[in-house]
């Protein structure tokens, strides 16, 4: 991928970590500790002159008020014979043992470490200098991939020719100064790049070029799926989660894997999520409604012009989208070209770039549900098949397959079984995958140097 650049060109940044949020949340405990121990103060003092008037337990009443005014943790047995004398005594004892309580209480939560001190997940982006890239990495700082509480360290690659893009990136990321960023390693040396990631975002990928066929581009992002997998086998985390977004992202998906022996094929996934997403919306849209209200499209197979988008099983407001839509005739017409060639209209719209906030939103949406759970919800991912995966939908194994899926915190997915699958939707299933069957016996026979085979029968779409 990034090989034999000079390893020398990374640019390492720590982040401010007592900047922002963290800083404030420390100093309201600190004061809420301060409005405790005044009142525990002005309760001790009534203590003591009642229980100097009274000649009750007067040297032990002394003893604990010493010891909460020098701070001092008491013994557990102590807390226990407090809190039983204070039964016996009087209503001033029982204000200042509860009182007392709520210091330590409030003391403890000073003393509770602060989020910012969980272990930082390392996040790894490669093409992060493209376009993908720039709205990626800030939603990522802000907290919006792994939660509000999460730190992280990012690990930005490019090719060396992107790097000074990347620098000013980096330049913008520090002038944010987000509380959750560890650290930040922009570098075009592809192990530094790789090493130690617990998430990998593969974004970088060659676009085709308009003197390239769809053959070369295969080609081309085989040798760098293939580099990207070995280097996942040997510096990565061995439980590295991995999203292909770069195309063709299922076939470069399944590259990765196969150079991965020592990482579970579960592992591995492809986006095609911004494709549920544009249903979802195209959906919405016709029908007047929230896209919250709209659920369950699915996206089957290649992130190609094959793929098929299937709101058969979906619901809106719990009624059925074909029945609330109404037209199987759009359905199965517009609305699926829509879905299946609307990367290519955004980049006709564009002037030549492709999607881009609505490719990162959906990043960040993949890896968000897969590794922190979808509540129940249908997400679809280009996934690894096998028996237990994909087959009893008559999915071959050895694919990376979009389909529906359950999935679960800590990286748990299952596949949503049982799905009605109508002669119509059979044959649209049996398109995408001969695709994706034709794309992995190119991808994994052809070098660049052979750039041998023809192309399948769908189109990228970015
Ligand atoms: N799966 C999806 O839903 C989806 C959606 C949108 C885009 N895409 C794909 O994502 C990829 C990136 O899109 P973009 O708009 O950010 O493109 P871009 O051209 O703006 O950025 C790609 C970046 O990758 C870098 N790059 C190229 N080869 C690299 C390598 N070997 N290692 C590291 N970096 C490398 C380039 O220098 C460039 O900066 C494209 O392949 C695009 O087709 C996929």
């Amino acid at each position: 991928m990034l090989r034999g650049i000079s390893p020398h060109s990374a640019v390492e940044m720590h982040a401010h970590r007592q900047s922002g949020h963290g800083t404030q949340s420390t100093s309201a405990t600190v004061n809420q500790g301060r409005k405790f121990g005044t009142w525990t103060c002005f309760f001790m003092l009534l203590e003591l002159v009642e229980s100097q008037r009274e000649g009750i337990g007067q040297r032990r009443s002394a003893a604990f008020f010493r010891a909460v005014a020098d701070g001092i943790p008491m013994p557990r047995v102590a807390w226990q014979l407090y809190f039983r004398a204070a039964r016996l005594l009087r209503f001033g004892t029982a204000t200042v043992s509860l009182m007392f309580a709520l210091q330590r209480l409030s003391r403890a939560r000073m003393s509770l470490p602060t989020k910012l001190d969980r272990k930082a997940v390392t996040v790894l982006i490669t093409g992060a200098g493209g376009q993908i890239g720039y709205s990626l990495i800030f939603a990522i700082a802000r907290g919006e991939l792994l939660g509000k509480d999460q730190p992280v360290n990012l690990h930005l690659a490019e090719v060396e020719a992107a790097m000074p893009k990347l620098r000013a990136v980096v330049m913008e990321l520090e002038d944010c100064a987000c509380p959750l960023l560890h650290k930040v390693v922009a570098t075009c040396d592809d192990v530094d790049a790789f090493a130690g990631v617990d998430v990998a975002l593969l974004v970088g990928a060659r676009p085709r070029t308009p003197d390239m066929e769809r053959k070369d581009l295969l080609a081309v992002n085989a040798r760098i799926f293939e580099r990207a997998g070995a280097l996942l086998d040997s510096v990565a985390s061995k439980d590295v989660k991995v999203v292909v977004v770069g195309n063709p992202a299922n076939t470069n998906a399944l590259i990765a894997a196969e150079h991965a022996p020592s990482i579970p094929k579960e592992n591995f996934t492809a986006l095609t999520r911004l494709d549920q997403n544009r249903a979802t919306g195209a959906i919405a849209k016709r029908l007047g409604v929230s896209p919250a209200d709209v659920k369950g499209a699915i996206i089957w197979g290649n992130h190609s012009t094959t793929q098929f988008p299937d709101v058969s099983s979906a619901t809106v407001d719990g009624k059925p989208v074909p029945e609330a839509v109404g037209d199987e005739g759009w359905l199965r017409g517009a609305f699926t070209s829509l879905v299946q060639n609307r990367g290519k209209e955004v980049i006709e719209a564009r002037g030549g770039a492709g999607s881009a906030a609505s490719a990162a939103h959906a990043i960040i949406e993949h890896t968000r549900d897969w590794l922190l759970g979808s509540d129940g919800a249908t997400v679809s991912m280009g996934v690894y098949t096998s028996a237990a995966v994909g087959g009893s939908y008559g999915i071959p194994p050895g694919l990376v397959f979009s389909l529906p899926l359950r999935t679960y915190r800590g990286g748990r997915y299952e596949v949503v079984e049982g799905l009605p699958v109508s002669e119509y939707a059979r044959s649209r299933l049996a398109v995408t995958q001969t695709e994706l069957l034709e794309e992995r016996s190119k991808a994994l026979t052809t070098t660049p140097e052979s750039g041998a085979g023809g192309g399948g029968a769908g189109v990228e779409v970015a």
